[in-house]
């Protein structure tokens, strides 16, 4: 894969969608920088893929914070060269009806959702340019459905979506930039939606009868296409696509 010898920066790494882009990406050979707060979960995994033929340094920043994550980008660089792939897949669910949806919910989803992608963007910006890069958002179907109950999630990745189509424009051709938009994949984000775990529930439910393909996905498929639009040997002529990985949800 032409992922192999690159260096990826990936956002929300310790977990979920992140920590299995993290392990694809060790196991194709890349040099990957993991953000996230949580330092520990970055390190555990850091040695769990030690043997791989990539390398993983745990860089623990908050995205919304740009100079946090510009330390994280100069402190990667040094070690592992120029950054020349971007995942920004750190994420926040808060779903509430809009009667009782919490603004300082929304100004963490915003700060999340889109400072993230933009710190990480900036702080990378000129090795994407000089090596010719390529940026994957991880936004979701909640940016292109009706999202009825969570409409302030669904609004935020609406702005992923946006962002992802002006930028592939803006930058190219230098910088490739693509976004995923994952149906609902089994991950630690349904612990911690701000609802009650009979909410929850009922929303799993939901969320299993609206996907015509039966069952959640896995981190992992949904990783594969991270990896994918970030290979130029596979992707390299794709450029400001939103790309459904979703069971169906969508169609
Ligand atoms: N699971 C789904 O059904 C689904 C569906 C569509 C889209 N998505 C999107 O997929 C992405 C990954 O989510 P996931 O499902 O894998 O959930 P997850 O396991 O909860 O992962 C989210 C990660 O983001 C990190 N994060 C949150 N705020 C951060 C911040 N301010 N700075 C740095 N890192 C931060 C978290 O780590 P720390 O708390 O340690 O910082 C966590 O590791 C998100 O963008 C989510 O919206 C998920």
């Amino acid at each position: 894969m032409s992922v192999s010898g690159k260096t990826v920066v990936v956002t929300g790494a310790g977990s979920g969608i992140g920590r299995a882009a993290c392990e694809l990406l060790c196991r194709a050979g890349a040099r990957v920088g993991a953000i996230g707060r949580r330092e520990k979960l970055l390190h555990t995994l850091g040695d769990e893929l030690r043997t791989e033929p990539g390398e993983l340094v745990a860089l623990p920043a908050d995205v919304g914070s740009a100079s946090e994550v510009e330390a994280a980008v100069r402190a990667l660089t040094e070690r592992c060269g120029p950054v020349t792939g971007v995942v920004n897949n750190a994420g926040l669910a808060r779903f509430a009806p809009i009667d009782s949806a919490s603004l300082s919910d929304l100004d963490a989803m915003f700060a999340v959702h889109l400072r993230g992608p933009v710190n990480t963007l900036r702080a990378c910006l000129p090795a994407l340019r000089a090596h010719r890069g390529a940026v994957v958002n991880v936004s979701s179907v909640g940016g292109a459905l009706a999202m009825p109950n969570r409409s302030l999630y669904g609004a935020t990745k609406a702005a992923v979506n946006s962002l992802t189509r002006s930028w592939a424009r803006e930058l190219a051709p230098r910088i490739r930039v693509n976004a995923i938009l994952p149906g609902p994949v089994d991950t630690p984000m349904y612990a911690d939606l701000g609802l009650t775990d009979t909410q929850t529930e009922t929303l799993r439910a939901d969320l299993l009868a609206s996907t015509p393909l039966g069952r959640f996905g896995e981190p992992h498929e949904v990783a594969r296409w991270i990896t994918l639009l970030l290979d130029d040997d596979m992707s390299g002529w794709i450029t400001g696509a939103l790309v459904p990985v979703d069971g169906g949800r969508t169609t």
